[in-house]
């Protein structure tokens, strides 16, 4: 007699939670993160690589200080991504959706009677991540807990309030800067920019609160008129990476009064 078939194992008893952890140091997990940590049975977390090694040993970290016991951690290889492709959209579309499969198998070998999985997700999960957006295609239900950004760790260590009184703030990419600019944004944070695209400004226009590796002991500050501190800037941040094999910084430019 051949073997019954396997059972279709399906993900309705399965949970998730999508937790923000903070941008580098374990003291900026707030308490309702620590009490989601705790509900969870499974962690999965991308693994993007050795160069990435670091954001994994770090959100060890994150659940060393703030769970007891010996959280499970698995990692799930990244699908890879095209670095430069001529649709960016679909691109990304179509690296989220392998993700989504990927995360979904996960899921079920490691949650075969259901339970909750959880995902330690970098700052805060509405800030230019995607596991949000994965998880709606995995098809699990989900919660979200927030998490303190990269952007409030900058506001905060440089004192700022990312607004002058009245005015709006864009949050947005290096590659999207300019259009930003063009369109007569004043205040503007600057995120995933691997090669200071504030560079291609005017840089006697504006002025800049730059910080990388914020809450890691590798943390840097430099703050100025834009065409001062540039050079500073960029020696800095080779040198973080340098130290560190990675570097992520984001910076507030604010548009001086004409
Ligand atoms: C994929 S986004 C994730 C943002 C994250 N969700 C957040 O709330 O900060 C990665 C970008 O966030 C910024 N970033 C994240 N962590 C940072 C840190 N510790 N210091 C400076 N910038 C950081 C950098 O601009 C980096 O390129």
């Amino acid at each position: 007699m051949p073997d019954p078939p396997a059972p279709v194992v399906e993900l309705v008893e399965t949970r998730a939670l999508v937790i923000g952890i903070g941008a580098g140091h374990p003291d900026q997990v707030t308490v309702e993160a620590i009490n989601a940590m705790r509900r969870v049975d499974v962690f999965l977390v991308a693994d993007k690589g050795p160069e990435a090694a670091d954001l994994v040993a770090i959100r060890t970290e994150v659940l060393r200080r703030h769970v007891t016991g010996q959280p499970r951690l698995v990692t799930v290889p990244d699908p890879a991504r095209e670095r430069s492709p001529r649709d960016y959209a679909k691109a990304v579309d179509d690296w989220h959706a392998a993700r989504a499969v990927a995360y979904r198998q996960a899921i079920r070998d490691q949650l075969p009677g259901g339970g909750t999985v959880g995902f330690l997700v970098w700052g805060d999960p509405s800030l230019y991540d995607s596991t949000i957006r994965v998880l709606d295609q995995v098809g699990v239900p989900y919660d979200v807990v927030p998490g303190v950004s990269s952007v409030q760790v900058l506001a905060a260590r440089h004192r700022l309030v990312l607004n002058r009184v009245g005015e709006a703030v864009t949050v947005t990419t290096g590659r999207r800067l300019l259009e930003a600019v063009h369109a007569g944004r004043d205040n503007l944070v600057v995120m995933l920019d691997g090669s200071l695209a504030c560079a291609d400004l005017d840089v006697d226009g504006w002025d800049i609160w730059w910080g990388a590796n914020l809450g890691t002991p590798d943390e840097v500050l430099v703050a100025g008129p834009l065409g001062a501190v540039l050079e500073e800037i960029r020696k800095a941040r080779d040198a973080a990476k340098q130290s560190r094999g990675w570097v992520m910084d984001t910076y507030l430019l604010r548009r001086r009064p004409r």
